[in-house]
């Protein structure tokens, strides 16, 4: 679902940074190749990405769900000296594609890619980030939540993405059943009800959930 009429989302494109030539070769070979390419972040969420990265200019950045790694290499633009973007995939068929654009990008060394359920590897790990982006699967946001809290700096962002699930959060109480989207209500409520942070829901795309630990 578009939530902006297309004639305002390509003018809205237009007068952002454009991608850059890796990325967009990223894109389109997603789209040419790859199962459900909606998933790719894009061209504004990407540019949104990268400049939150910048402003924050992390040493260590979380990213759960990794896909073709569109995302991850947006992220990695912001990275400050010696700063190293740690992605989270469960698919093995995308990882050759990945390292592949790591490559391409100059990003080797950089991009950290980790083959597994994220769920049993972010407990394994003995790192403080300063950025986190979930982006994987939607029934596991709650717990995704809870486990990369305390592992975030004070004043480090968690951005969660697809929080408006397609526009469904509004529709009719007695039509909510998927449970996916009883999921993602549940976890909007929760980032919302949390004392230790401030949150803006951006309605971007499918919704990202922007928030920053007190
Ligand atoms: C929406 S896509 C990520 C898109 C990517 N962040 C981007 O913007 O280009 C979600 C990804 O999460 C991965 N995923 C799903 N469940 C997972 C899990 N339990 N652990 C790690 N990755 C998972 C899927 O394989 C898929 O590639």
């Amino acid at each position: 679902m578009e939530f902006l009429p297309v004639d305002l989302a390509r003018y809205a494109e237009a007068h952002t940074s454009s991608e850059s030539e890796v990325l967009r070769q990223l894109n389109r070979e997603t789209n040419a190749k790859i199962l459900q390419p909606r998933m790719l972040s894009g061209h504004l969420q990407g540019r949104i990405l990268a400049l939150l990265s910048q402003l924050v200019r992390p040493k260590r950045v979380l990213e759960i769900g990794t896909y073709t790694g569109y995302s991850a290499l947006c992220l990695a633009e912001g990275l400050a000296e010696g700063g190293k973007v740690i992605t989270l995939d469960v698919n093995e068929e995308l990882e050759s594609m990945v390292r592949q654009y790591v490559e391409k990008a100059g990003l080797v060394g950089k991009i950290d890619f980790r083959l597994g359920n994220a769920a049993e590897l972010i407990p394994t790990m003995d790192e403080t980030f300063d950025l986190v982006f979930i982006d994987a699967d939607k029934k596991s946001y709650p717990l995704y939540y809870d486990l990369v809290f305390d592992k975030v700096r004070p004043g480090g962002l968690i951005i969660a993405d697809n929080v408006l699930w397609s526009g469904k959060v509004v529709q009719p109480e007695e039509t909510k059943k998927d449970r996916e989207l009883r999921i993602i209500l549940e976890f909007n409520a929760k980032v919302q009800q949390d004392n230790r942070v401030e949150n803006v829901l951006l309605p971007v795309r499918d919704g990202l959930m922007i928030v920053r630990k007190k």
